[in-house]
């Protein structure tokens, strides 16, 4: 009797315990935090506006060259030279910096003409290209290849529609779709084919524009996994058969109908694609589309009424036959936030701020805490506040996975040009890094160490791979997971193809001490997995190792 007594009044006090913990807990979400920030560099010389990593562990990153001198001089005395040139005619400073991830350090390039808020994709081969701009750059097509010594290459005008704000998106077939952009509803295609040379309207992409504010540009594009594509722009989405230029179907409006796109800015992520086993079997895809600013929020900020940002997302199956969107909130409100699908499946929602909206000067109260979104976790789950940085990172800022899994957070320029006085925030040129609990020394014996195969091996479609890691500590089996992650294009709060799949997997096998294999197949289409380098993780209990490179075609 005794025994159970105490028994039950230690679990009373346990309970009051967790009570305690509990409400501790919601008094003080910021500091609930995990993960730690480190500052890379303090300044790389431009502001990293446009970021994209290679399958040679650089990231390309550029600002504008219409912004007047930079903080880093082109190499070897070279000057640009350009009587169409909005700020310097002649500019001997670079726009355009390759990162080099393992020696921290960063490699002027130089870009002609300008790529201010323009788009891109990787190729099916590995190198960037890079579409439209403002000014002399908004018809221009450029290519960037990784190798160290490699800089732009610029292909004139490859566009046939004015491209600024838009997005591009790889197909299965290796090329890729550039969709919208500023008084552009339409889409057209890179490289061109006889059928292919023109754009083709998209009605869409007007009827969501509003007037004087937009609130449709930088639409986000997902392929899904039936080779449409799913295009959401402002409050709303379609799925588009671009083969045909048909609108196979229309989802219903975000409840709420405010605005998640360019200028009233959101961000989203075609959530981890799993059960890919069968081929007969329906791969279900989710999307999930988090913050924005409510309807009005862009003209009221132009003067200097900033209203709170939206603390909502949605979430929506685009592969049901009657799709709904469920509403979820998140712990705290923001606009320009970047979403960054982390090697786990989770995903980090990074930057932005907590009022205003995207534009020079028009936002406020940055919000400095990243939050984690678990997307299998039971709904009232999902959201948990990580550490703040010191740096506000607003509009015009970047963050992207890095193979080592970390997260790169750069830019923030809301202003119109390098102003680092006088202003309430300045034009940042630095590079920070944002490691998530998960590469705490206290898992190192979780963390899986992939053995083979070696980087940058091709794989076809449906191949089989065995995969041998090591790992240190008790391998729980069940949680292994094999992660394929395609390394996306970002910029204003859009990672353009961003793309996780889970690979269907056989049992684990232990081949040696500490030493285990695992079998996984490789998806069976370019609609599920475009051609190119994806990033390749084994993770283990939430616990991710470095990945390797592989290539998918
Ligand atoms: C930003 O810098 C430019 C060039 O130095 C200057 O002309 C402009 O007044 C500055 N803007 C602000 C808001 O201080």
């Amino acid at each position: 009797m005794a025994i159970k007594t105490s028994l039950v009044y230690n679990i009373v006090l346990w309970q009051l315990h967790l009570l305690l913990l509990l409400s501790c807990h919601d008094l003080n979400l910021a500091n609930a935090a995990g993960g730690k920030w480190d500052l890379l560099m303090p300044n790389i010389g431009i502001s990293a506006m446009h970021m994209q990593l290679l399958n040679n562990d650089r990231v390309i990153m550029y600002d504008r060259t219409d912004f007047g001198a930079s903080n880093i001089p082109l190499p070897d005395g070279k000057c640009r030279n350009n009587p169409k040139e909005l700020a310097l005619k002649v500019d001997c400073t670079a726009h355009s910096v390759e990162y080099d991830v393992s020696t921290n350090s960063i490699r002027p390039l130089m870009v002609q003409t300008d790529v201010w808020c323009s788009s891109g994709s990787a190729t099916s081969d590995g190198s960037l290209v890079q579409t439209g701009g403002f000014n002399d750059g908004k018809l221009m097509v450029r290519t960037f290849n990784p190798c160290n010594t490699c800089d732009w290459q610029e292909m004139g005008d490859g566009l046939v529609q004015s491209r600024w704000y838009s997005t591009n998106h790889i197909l299965p077939d290796g090329s890729q779709i550039i969709i919208g952009g500023r008084d552009a509803f339409n889409y057209e295609f890179f490289p061109k084919t006889a059928s292919t040379n023109n754009v083709f309207s998209l009605p869409f992409l007007q009827q969501t524009n509003v007037p004087r504010e937009e609130n449709n540009l930088y639409p986000f594009v997902f392929l899904n996994v039936d080779g449409n594509l799913f295009i959401f722009t402002n409050d709303r989405a379609i799925l588009l058969d671009y083969t045909t230029n048909t609108i196979v179907k229309t989802y219903p409006q975000i409840p709420g109908g405010d605005p998640r796109n360019y200028p009233s800015t959101g961000s989203a992520v075609l959530l981890p694609l799993k059960n890919l086993r069968s081929q007969t079997v329906f791969v279900q895809a989710e999307v999930l589309v988090c913050g924005g600013a409510p309807k009005g929020s862009y003209l009221r900020a132009t003067k200097g009424d900033f209203v709170g940002a939206l603390n909502t997302c949605g979430r929506i199956t685009i592969t049901d036959p009657n799709p709904q969107w469920t509403m979820e909130t998140m712990p705290l409100p923001r606009t320009m936030g970047d979403m960054v699908i982390l090697p786990n499946g989770n995903v980090l929602i990074v930057n932005g701020a907590a009022t205003g909206t995207a534009g020079w000067q028009i936002a406020r109260n940055p919000v400095l805490s990243p939050v984690i979104y678990r997307p299998d976790n039971p709904s009232d789950s999902r959201f948990e506040v990580q550490t703040p940085n010191a740096i506000p990172r607003m509009y015009h800022s970047t963050a992207v996975l890095l193979r080592d899994g970390r997260v790169l957070v750069g830019g923030s320029n809301p202003n119109e040009l390098y102003n680092f006085t006088g202003v309430v925030f300045p034009t940042e040129l630095s590079l920070e890094a944002f490691s998530p609990s998960y590469l705490d020394a206290e898992f190192a014996n979780l963390r899986p160490q992939i053995i083979s195969p070696d980087s940058h091996l091709k794989f076809t479609y449906g191949q089989r791979v065995d995969i041998r890691f090591t790992a240190l500590g008790l391998l729980n089996r069940d949680s292994i997971k094999v992660t394929i992650v395609a390394p996306g294009f970002n910029t204003h709060s859009n990672t353009m193809n961003q793309r996780m799949l889970v690979l269907p997997r056989g049992i684990v096998r232990q081949v040696g001490r500490f030493v285990y294999e695992v079998s996984c197949v490789f998806p069976n289409s370019g609609k599920l997995a475009p051609p190119g380098y994806y990033l390749l993780f084994v993770v283990h209990q939430d616990i991710p190792s470095e990945a390797i490179w592989v290539r998918v075609n």
